[in-house]
């Protein structure tokens, strides 16, 4: 395992939708490499979720992790998710802060479904099929997104609210609950 470097704003990969992974998935070593790599490098960035863009690999692969509160170590084991295709659940669209380990140090607010249902593939190659609700939808949905070439920045309706991780700390974290930015 090793720890790959996360590429940021600009590099192309963040910008080119992924290609699906074929089967078999159980058996594809480099592919299990990047898996395992990706779940090392989102520990040793303290990151809730990343996508295989973020380290400009052009596949349909996230991985991510539930905290039991905001700023507390994960609860659960990672969750690998391959080839995903979202579904949203009916429910008004949700404002929340966001922020990406592709673009450091920036947040904003960022209207998401409140929940989606996720169908994929672990990495087993075995189907997975679920509905997720709340910070998890956030997580899936950003991540989502980076397989499509989309970042937060584009899903933000407008960009009053982009502030950098200091200011919002003296200016708006007393407002908010949580900030989903390690993603
Ligand atoms: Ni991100």
């Amino acid at each position: 395992m090793a720890i790959r470097e996360i590429v940021r704003l600009g590099h192309p990969a963040l910008r080119t939708p992924a290609r699906e992974i074929p089967s078999p998935i159980a058996e594809a070593a480099e592919l299990q490499t990047l898996i395992d790599d990706m779940l090392e490098t989102m520990t040793a960035a303290n990151g809730v979720g990343l996508a295989a863009p973020q380290l400009g690999v052009d596949l349909q692969l996230f991985v991510y992790v539930l905290p039991a509160a905001a700023d507390e170590a994960p609860s659960t084991p990672p969750t690998v998710v391959v080839n995903p295709m979202l579904e949203p659940e009916p429910g008004e669209l949700v404002y929340d802060w966001e922020g990406c380990l592709s673009i450091p140090d920036l947040r904003g607010l960022v209207p998401r479904h409140p929940a989606v249902r996720l169908h994929g593939l672990d990495r087993r190659g075995d189907s997975m099929n679920y509905v997720a609700r709340g910070f998890e939808a956030r997580i899936i949905q950003h991540e989502f997104d980076h397989l499509n070439g989309v970042v937060f920045l584009d899903r933000m309706h407008d960009l009053q609210s982009l502030t950098y991780g200091e200011e919002w700390e003296r200016y708006l974290a007393d407002a908010a609950d949580v900030v989903t930015d390690r993603i």
